[in-house]
């Protein structure tokens, strides 16, 4: 494992190794030592979790972080070109985690420099490190990863969470419930690749009836920032709000998940109710990254 551009780049060993290493480092098992190491955060759009989890992962192992917020006060501003400021940081930091909006723009860092590059969310295309601390919560929540009933709900056209998700579990056996308006279906790439893998999954557009036989039901927000045009968004805004009282007769193990910001998309009044499980999701980010940054600067 060199970089973590797309969840595509993972075998099931791979998962299996970083998921291992993240419980072992949330149980104190191992204390990985980056002392002297240096992480260069690299955040082309705006991010509370997957920003300051990084940051804090680095900082649990005795590391530090760079961070280079926008390109405001860089020298971007005089025309430096991407790449020249790709390959300057290299020089300071020994892995570069990188959230941008162009797609594929983390896989292009990846073949500039010679320092592991992490994919922090590329535009509307992957996720892959969410989807990581995702498998996490779910493997801790229902005790496996196998033969689970997912419900994804909300934006998964845009949603670059639920593209590397539904990769990662295509690889468990999941049986998958897309729920979305039309016009934010799941593409159609992702559906091809789910069909050559023989992956079960059917399409909705009401959660109405739909949530009662799942595991998990993972709540997305409709990713205003990505539409063309603002009344395309306002036709589907606020059409999922999942309210408590839609939880009454869901399965004991289900659990909520949300990558989050949340918007108006999960009531507030489901978050004391024991399916909630977003914000310790959140947490499981800094035992998740700590363990990706370990392993790729070469910790067993
Ligand atoms: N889940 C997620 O990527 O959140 P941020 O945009 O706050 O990093």
């Amino acid at each position: 494992m060199e970089n973590l551009i797309s969840m595509r780049d993972l075998t099931k060993a791979d998962i299996k190794k970083l998921l291992d290493t993240a419980r072992k480092i949330e149980s104190g098992e191992i204390l990985p030592d980056l002392e002297r190491k240096v992480a260069g955060l690299l955040f082309f759009e705006p991010s509370t979790r997957t920003m300051f989890s990084f940051d804090t992962a680095m900082k649990r192992m005795n590391g530090q972080t760079i961070i280079m917020s926008g390109t405001k006060n860089t020298s971007a501003k005089k025309g430096e070109s991407f790449a020249d400021t790709l390959r300057t940081i290299a020089q300071y930091a020994d892995i570069i985690i990188m959230r941008s909006p162009i797609e594929g723009s983390a896989r292009y860092a990846s073949e500039v420099v010679d320092v592991p590059v992490v994919n922090a969310g590329d535009g509307a295309n992957q996720h892959p490190t969410q989807a990581l601390l995702d498998l996490y919560s779910i493997q801790k929540t229902q005790g496996t990863l196998e033969n689970l009933k997912i419900g994804l709900v909300g934006d998964l056209r845009f949603g670059r969470t639920v593209h590397s998700l539904a990769q990662a579990l295509s690889i468990y056996n999941t049986e998958f419930k897309f729920i979305s308006p039309k016009f934010l279906q799941m593409p159609s790439y992702i559906k091809e690749d789910l069909k050559e893998k023989n992956v079960k999954f059917t399409e909705y557009l009401d959660m109405d009836g739909n949530i009662d036989d799942l595991d998990i039901l993972y709540v997305t927000r409709i990713q205003r920032e990505r539409f063309a045009d603002p009344e395309d968004y306002e036709k589907v805004r606020g059409t999922y709000v999942l309210q408590k009282s839609m939880l009454e007769n869901v399965k004991e193990n289900l659990k909520v998940l949300h990558p989050l910001p949340r918007v108006d998309e999960i009531s507030t009044d489901v978050d004391d109710c024991k399916h909630a499980y977003y914000f310790q999701q959140a947490k499981n980010g800094v035992y998740t990254r700590e363990a990706l940054i370990h392993i790729l600067l070469g910790g067993e």
